[in-house]
């Protein structure tokens, strides 16, 4: 089985818009975005299709063939368009929001159709850099994904081993002064897609939870002197992943958390999805 990815963009503009709210309760759901004049994203989208590579040609499916397909069903509906005033779907369905997760839901039903059953394996769509969705066909099932930045030190250092020991397994990254990184937090989070609002989650609430619970903790920090739960837990990345999803998950509820990517460096990155998985 091959899984191959192909990526567009777009440029659209819309607002979130509850018909039947006040502008003030709208503005509490949606912040910004509720502003009827209008904001706009580049998109990014990447549509990943899985299959076998056929016999004659080599390939799962013909590029040229899918980018017709993309252009017909997502740029021509899509680029360069106001959204609710201008889309097939969401112009007609002023209770539908064109956010990123009922764009990716929307795409999805519309490409699926026309390429053979099974092909497509995943939508991603980028709104920005820092926030992007996933959608894999599976009813109001998304996946949502911010990602976050902060720096922090630390030095590797196990309190169970001898000094020497630790010089021999660390290496420089035990020096007794420490050094710093900044780290890259992606939180993943996974939901039906709200119907009155089309998001996964509050707008805000990954953001207000990500806040106090990492930043207030490690944000320009040292891991192994400020931060209570590294008192006698060597901060290795996988330590640390742990640890975030320890502060994060419980106060993330009634919101699922999927999966939590820590990149230590631009060379290395952690995955953690609870330790059930
Ligand atoms: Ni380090």
């Amino acid at each position: 089985m091959y899984y191959l990815t192909r990526q567009i963009a777009f440029e659209a503009s819309q607002y979130y818009q509850i018909p039947e709210l006040s502008d003030a309760k709208n503005f509490e759901l949606f912040g910004a975005a509720a502003n009827l004049n209008s904001h706009g994203h580049n998109y990014v989208l990447e549509v990943m299709v899985k299959g076998e590579a056929d016999a004659y040609n080599g390939m799962v499916i013909n590029l040229v063939t899918l980018d017709a397909l993309l252009k017909t069903h997502v740029i021509a509906n899509y680029d360069h368009k106001h959204l609710n005033r201008q889309h097939p779907v969401f112009a007609k369905n002023p209770h539908l929001q064109p956010t990123s997760e009922n764009i990716a839901i929307e795409i999805w039903e519309r490409l699926a159709p026309s390429l053979p059953e099974g092909l497509l394996h995943r939508v991603r769509l980028y709104e920005n850099s820092t926030r992007f969705v996933d959608y894999y066909g599976e009813g109001l099932m998304v996946y949502l994904t911010k990602v976050y930045e902060f720096s922090a030190a630390h030095r590797l250092h196990s309190h169970t081993l001898s000094d020497e020991e630790n010089r021999d397994i660390f290496g420089k990254c035990n020096n007794p002064a420490g050094h710093g990184h900044n780290y890259v937090l992606e939180v993943t989070v996974k939901g039906p897609v709200e119907a009155r609002t089309g998001l996964v989650a509050g707008l805000n609430f990954l953001d207000e939870v990500v806040e106090k619970q990492v930043y207030a903790r490690f944000d320009y920090k040292h891991l192994n002197l400020d931060a209570p739960e590294f008192e006698a837990l060597n901060p290795t990345s996988e330590n640390f992943v742990k640890v975030l999803w320890e502060v994060l998950e419980p106060n993330l509820r009634p919101v699922t958390l999927h999966r939590l990517r820590l990149r230590e460096t631009p060379k290395n990155h952690f995955d953690y999805y609870g330790e059930s998985f």
